[in-house]
């Protein structure tokens, strides 16, 4: 098939989240400047750079965990894997801003070590990141859509040591959880190589 996607729908849901699939999930922990505590899963995430690695997730909305991020400028990416399958998954409930997720899915806080939002002590691997600038996006004829994206720099990198063979990371042997459309998961449990040509 093909449809104009301009138009109305002509399938009951969105066909374009289940396509660009799988996509990796940021399990985002911030603090407002009042001190609250978020941690919310974005699949509009993913890694734009290297050395310096930049980060980037972005929120339909003002979501607290954009919101927290904008006003205090720091963040972690927690690494979501099979065995936090469904704390990740309630930590996406529609709680009122101020109330602590972490606490709600049944978590525990471990202190970051570069910057203010606690990291989840039960994932395997964390990112600790420093906002480097906001935007928000728009539509073809420039009009703001009210989805706004952070970008940060990963400046602390915390790896469970049991997943790094040789000092690469054991990308199986994590159990990645990634997003895929609709109701859909995926985990990476099985991972092939590939040599570079020239
Ligand atoms: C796996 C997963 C991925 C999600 N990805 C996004 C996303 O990329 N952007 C977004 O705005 N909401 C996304 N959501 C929904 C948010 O997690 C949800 O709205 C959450 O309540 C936002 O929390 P916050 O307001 O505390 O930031 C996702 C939910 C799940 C379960």
């Amino acid at each position: 098939m093909f449809y104009d996607a301009r138009g109305p729908l002509p399938l009951p849901h969105d066909p374009v989240k289940a396509l660009v699939a799988p996509r990796p999930i940021g399990w985002i922990s911030a603090v407002s400047a009042r001190g609250e505590i978020n941690l919310a899963p974005y699949s509009f995430f993913n890694v734009l750079a290297s050395r310096p690695a930049i980060v980037m997730f972005s929120s339909e909305g003002r979501k607290d965990s954009f919101s927290f991020v904008a006003e205090t400028g720091e963040f972690v990416c927690n690494i979501v894997t099979q065995d936090l399958a469904q704390q990740m998954n309630m930590t996406s409930a529609p709680l009122p801003r101020g109330r602590n997720e972490f606490v709600h899915a049944g978590l525990t806080m471990e202190p970051s070590r570069l910057v203010k939002p606690p990291r989840v002590k039960e994932a395997a691997a964390a990112l600790e990141c420093r906002l480097v600038g906001t935007t928000e996006l728009t539509d073809l004829d420039g009009r703001p859509i009210d989805r706004h994206v952070a970008f940060g720099q990963v400046i602390g990198v915390h790896i469970e040591d049991r997943f790094l063979k040789n000092g690469l990371v054991d990308t199986a042997a994590l159990r990645l959880v990634a997003r895929c459309g609709y109701a859909d998961y995926a985990v990476v449990d099985e991972v092939f190589q590939l040599a570079r040509p020239g």
